[in-house]
């Protein structure tokens, strides 16, 4: 018997050494034992960080949404998958069954097929969080189509960018989104991104707000009666180990947005595995996972590692402070959530909020809470612990990235003993290294360093799409023969892991991922701007928040300077989303750069964070003198 389900903590050290002394054996154990399979595989890894390649399962063949659904037909057809929860509470929340899924899946693949959309295309999905969206993703899984989701906050100018990057044909939106009490021209993006995407054929439009769009002859198709008419069957795809199964971009240090990119068997075997383990998942469970599927979060763990392993997901449309800061309390005394997976941002807002929000209501119910996308700081960790946990349900405090596909460091709650703001233990199969600025492995307990991954897991991202030489260079040349994540981490005494934050140039808000470039590329476009660098400083909610040192090109530029202020946010917004916005904005004459032009991020950072008083040498600078003007007009 595999060891599918670990219960406890000699368990778990037992099974992670065999799984670091065998990964072949291990992975190919639980592969196995647990999955549907057409065909087997010839080979269970082969793999050379240098180049880079890693394959799992080669040559195997199966299809995941036979895994995601049809297998648990015959057990479990009239057990609900997707738990719909409306942005609206007055409105009913709708509970999908496997079977209704499943037909939903196969009349939206034929859909998909009857617009020409064959094994390997890419497709482009641009949806609130409506059930359209997970039905949607798994029709690509269904007819071997790669997606594409993007998130529902970005603007024109990024979708435009993500289409065109993985040369889209096909777009599938809706008519609008809500969003607490506001609701959003989703359509009327897609048109102005669509004027830079003469690769675009068709356009699919989900109904949601019932508000006017517009829809242009020959490419925008209503969905629901295209749906009404298709067939309620489809026949799997089949599909290899390591076809791609989805893009999902992501933010790096250059303008330019890294698809990454996944496939389908060791994708789909690694989220399951972990999704059965740190959530502790057993069959009567309501799962729920509060971020959107435009992020990995959402693919992993609302829509792929839960259904494979045929639970009940939430999908829930709204925000947590509509109708009111009690939202979430409400929605798991309701549904009577088990296990709640949300990110330190969430937990940081409604921490200021009156208690009264939560004592409202019976979370007894709960069993797991989870942590994910940022640093949780100490106060979050022990206001989610009493308030939401009551001291007795275990935090699972999970790190890992678009890259990762599955979580790597991380409690096994009720097996891992759990300490604030660590991220404690790697999951089976993770083999984490420290590195030094010298590029040599920290050995030992109590050392901190740029975090490293050793060995491949099944779900690593296997390109950047259409750049394996980017995908190469960040990932593997900095450190050699290892996967190197941009974070950095201390191990502690006992060996628990906690990570430290971004060690590049990704700076994270409110759990978002933003590159400083691109930002700093949008703002150099204002006709009155000459130069730009963003930096990141602490911010009580959204971890980190935006400060950007801004030269004007005319020293006497006149016009008024909060008036610029707000050109510069507009045009952010219209180039990346609202996540990208400022917090503050400073105008300087000069940014501090080293002799061979390099801007001291460093200084910035310290000066954004009132730290003024370290900020080591200067004097090897170009121009020191700019340094003390900065200081003198922070804000
Ligand atoms: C950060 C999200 C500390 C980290 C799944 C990582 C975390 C980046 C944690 C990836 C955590 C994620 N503790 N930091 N528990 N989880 N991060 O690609 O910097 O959106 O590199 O994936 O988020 O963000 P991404």
């Amino acid at each position: 018997m595999s060891n599918y389900h670990i219960k406890h903590l000699e368990e778990y050290f037992q099974v992670y050494r065999k799984s670091v002394r065998n990964p072949e054996g291990f992975w190919e154990e639980i592969a196995e034992e647990h999955f549907l399979w057409r065909k087997k595989w010839d080979n269970v890894l082969s793999w050379n960080f240098s180049k880079p390649e890693v394959k799992w399962f080669e040559n195997a063949k199966l299809n995941i949404t036979e895994n995601c659904i049809d297998r648990h037909l015959a057990t479990r057809g009239d057990k609900t998958a997707i738990l719909f929860e409306p942005n609206n509470p007055i409105e009913e929340a709708q509970h999908i069954t496997y079977r209704e899924l499943h037909q939903r899946v196969c009349k939206m693949a034929n859909v998909l097929k009857g617009n020409g959309v064959k094994k390997g295309d890419r497709v482009c999905i641009y949806l609130p969080m409506i059930p359209e969206l997970v039905v949607s993703l798994l029709a690509c899984a269904r007819i071997g189509a790669i997606h594409s989701v993007i998130f529902a906050g970005f603007s024109a100018n990024a979708i435009a960018s993500r289409i065109n990057d993985s040369d889209c044909k096909i777009v599938l939106t809706s008519d609008g989104s809500f969003r607490g009490k506001k609701s959003i021209d989703l359509k009327g993006i897609v048109d102005v991104a669509l004027d830079y995407c003469p690769g675009v054929k068709t356009v699919l439009v989900a109904k949601r707000t019932n508000a006017e769009i517009e829809m242009k002859a020959g490419r925008d198709k209503w969905l629901q009666p295209l749906l009404d008419n298709a067939y309620g069957d489809c026949v799997p795809e089949i599909m290899d180990a390591e076809d791609p199964l989805f893009i999902l971009y992501t933010s790096g240090s250059t303008g330019k947005p890294k698809g990454m990119v996944h496939t389908c068997a060791g994708y789909m075997v690694y989220t399951a595995y972990t999704f059965k383990n740190i959530f502790q998942y057993k069959e009567d469970d309501v799962y729920w996972c509060t971020a959107d599927i435009g992020w990995i979060t959402g693919h992993s763990y609302i829509v792929y590692g839960p259904l494979a392993n045929g639970a009940t997901t939430v999908m829930f449309e709204g925000v947590p402070s509509y109708p009111d800061y009690g939202r979430f309390w409400e929605v798991v005394e309701k549904h009577k959530v088990t296990q709640f997976y949300t990110a330190p941002t969430a937990i940081r807002a409604l921490a200021k909020e009156n208690l009264e929000f939560v004592e409202k209501y019976d979370l007894s119910s709960l069993k797991v809470l989870g942590s994910v996308g940022e640093p949780i700081n100490e106060e979050a960790w022990h206001w989610y612990n009493h308030n939401i946990g009551k001291n007795k349900n275990p935090i699972v405090d999970t790190w890992w990235q678009t890259e990762t596909g599955g979580i790597m460091i991380s409690p096994i709650p009720y097996v891992t003993p759990t300490t604030p703001t660590y991220a404690t233990l790697p999951f089976i199969g993770i083999q984490p290294a420290l590195m030094n600025e010298s590029g040599e492995e920290l050995i030992g307990n109590q050392v901190e360093g740029h975090l490293c991954i050793k060995f491949p897991w099944p779900s690593i991202a296997r390109t950047i799409w259409g750049d394996h030489k980017r995908y190469r260079e960040t990932y593997f040349l900095t450190y050699k023969d290892k996967y190197f994540t941009g974070d950095g981490a201390l191990r502690d005494g006992v060996g628990y892991y906690r990570i430290t934050g971004r060690v590049d140039d990704v700076i994270i808000v409110s759990g978002h991922n933003l590159g400083t470039a691109p930002i700093e590329d949008s703002i150099n476009e204002h006709p009155a701007v000459a130069e730009s660098a963003i930096v990141g400083f602490s911010h009580s909610v959204k971890g980190n928040a935006l400060y950007g040192y801004v030269i004007l090109k005319e020293v006497g530029e006149s016009r008024d300077r909060d008036n610029l202020r707000r050109e510069i946010n507009q045009q952010i917004t219209e180039h990346i989303g609202p996540i990208a916005k400022l917090d503050k904005i400073q105008f300087v004459s000069g940014l501090p750069k080293t002799r061979s032009g390099k801007i001291m991020r460093r200084i910035l950072r310290k000066i954004a964070s009132k730290d003024i008083n370290n900020l080591g040498d200067i004097s090897t600078l170009l121009n020191p003198e700019v340094v003390q003007e900065i200081i003198d007009n922070a804000l």
